[in-house]
């Protein structure tokens, strides 16, 4: 279980937390060491200074006696000479490493204050302080206290067992803490590695879903999503597809049902020219329909190209309607145009027409003769707003949402003087999103549907862009 990531960073925390702890331990310990052993020098002094106070005052045998006497009791040396280093008294015997220390003193260059002459607790056997005597100015003698260095090794011995407990529980805790700490950030990106080889293996179902609001919770977040949009992507190719293998069965199946009553000898012309009309309607009808899904793979793969160019929008709802106009004639609609845009604007020509010829062709199929649509433009907050509405038979609130679906259709048999196909609307968002603008459908039942198409005038410096 212990996988390599949780491996690297436990390590990494682990050898900072360590070198961090190591650190802290050796200061504190320096600290503590050298501040006690520093109490134990600074008692002995003031012990030497004491007896060197009062026998400043008293340079007598008498009270050299009762100090010697006081210090035979306690576990210090007190060794008092005269102002040549003569010994007058000492209250333990004397050990050579004192003699050695007392040795050593330069008695004609003494200051008269008192100081610790042998601080070498770690190597000496004792540690050693001298408190001058001094009487009316003069240099009378010193007093020489010795401590026994065994007490302060005692004392640093135990401060050093406390500190390797203490070491010992804090490496302890740092790797227990480094153990949850690898766990609970690497879990989580375990789980989310085997999500992910499931999700590249189809099965496009995984919950990761988590109360984490950190980077690690937006992440399986993140994946959870991913993964509800792969599998409605796969459903909705599996809807696409089973969509158009029935669009092209419809029309193949009246082609070739036709086709088969007009090898019957018994036909007349009349019914001749009939059928043979309607297969070449139903031929004309999957072309176009091949057409369209051809038009839709390419705008899947970014082949799609956009040929912006300087274009007067009045002129383009203008040539778009006089395009549309016989149909309109025949199913005896009218159609007015009103454009109160002006000035040029930076689209592809073409395929705006295309957009405009497929929304006024199902404002026409879907409007009952008599009945009026129009199409107006007009500026709104420096955009190009073109609306065509029509009178027709409008779409369910219900249905609405789904009209820009490809091969969706409101009314779902396949009528074949209505025709459509249901990719017209599909095509239409992908070509004016790809001009960076958004088209909308509004409708009521009964009373007919609004198209809005809203567009930026475009730059003249994009000429030509490749779509997406
Ligand atoms: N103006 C409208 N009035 C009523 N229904 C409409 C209108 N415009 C679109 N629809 C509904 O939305 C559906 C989808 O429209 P779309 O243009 O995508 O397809 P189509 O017109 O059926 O086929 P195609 O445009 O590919 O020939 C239509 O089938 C129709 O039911
Ligand atoms: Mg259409």
């Amino acid at each position: 279980m212990f996988n390599k990531l949780s491996l690297k960073i436990g390590l990494l925390f682990f050898v900072f937390l360590l070198g961090i702890e190591a650190l802290l331990f050796a200061t504190l310990y320096v600290t503590l060491v050298n501040q006690r052993v520093d109490e134990v020098m600074e008692s002995l002094l003031a012990r030497g200074e004491t007896h060197s106070a009062v026998l400043a005052d008293n340079f007598e045998p008498m009270t050299l006696e009762h100090v010697g006497m006081m210090e035979a009791e306690s576990s210090f040396v007190a060794v008092i000479t005269d102002e040549n280093g003569e010994i007058l008294i000492n209250s333990d015997p004397l050990e050579p490493e004192m003699l050695e220390v007392l040795g050593h003193i330069d008695y004609d260059s003494e200051s008269p204050e008192g100081k610790v002459i042998e601080k070498d607790w770690d190597d000496k056997r004792y540690i050693a302080a001298d408190s001058p005597i001094t009487i009316g100015g003069e240099h009378a003698g010193h007093v020489f206290m010795f401590s026994d260095t065994a007490g302060i090794e005692r004392m640093v011995k135990g401060l050093q067992n406390q500190f390797l407990a203490a070491g010992l529980i804090t490496v302890l805790l740092t790797v227990v803490t480094v153990l949850l700490l690898s766990r609970f950030i690497t879990l989580p990106l375990i789980r989310m590695k085997e999500a992910t080889e499931q999700l590249s293996r189809g099965n496009h179902r995984v919950d990761l879903s988590t109360d984490r609001n950190d980077e690690l919770g937006e992440l399986a977040n993140a994946i959870t999503r991913l993964s509800g949009d792969l599998d409605r992507l796969k459903n909705a190719r599996n809807e696409f597809l089973a969509a158009i293998s029935h669009e092209l069965r419809t029309p193949l199946t009246y082609i070739k049902g036709y086709a088969d009553i007009l090898g019957r000898p018994e036909l007349n012309e009349s019914e001749r020219k009939e059928y043979v009309g309607i297969i070449r309607e139903e031929s004309a009808h999957l072309a176009r329909l091949i057409e369209n899904l051809f038009e839709l793979a390419k705008l899947d793969r970014l082949q799609f190209e956009i040929k912006r160019e300087a274009v007067d929008v009045g002129g383009l709802l203008q040539s778009a309607a006089a395009l549309v106009k016989p149909a309109f004639e025949r199913d005896r609609i009218q159609l007015q145009v009103d454009c109160e845009s002006e000035g040029l604007v930076y689209w592809d020509p073409e395929r705006i027409q295309q957009v405009l010829l497929n929304i006024l062709d199902n404002a026409r199929k879907h409007s009952e003769a008599g009945s009026q649509v129009a199409m107006s433009c007009r500026e709104e907050n420096g955009k190009v707003d073109i609306r065509i509405r029509d009178e027709g038979e409008g779409i369910p609130a219900e249905e609405l949402p789904y009209v820009f679906e490809r091969l969706y259709r409101v009314e779902k048999s396949r009528s074949r003087d209505s025709g459509g196909s249901g990719l017209g609307l599909a095509i239409a968002k992908e070509i004016v999103e790809l001009h960076g603008g958004v088209i909308e459908l509004e409708s009521k039942l009964g009373s007919g549907t609004v198209a809005a198409i809203r567009l930026e005038r475009g730059d003249g410096s994009a000429e030509s862009i490749a779509g997406r």
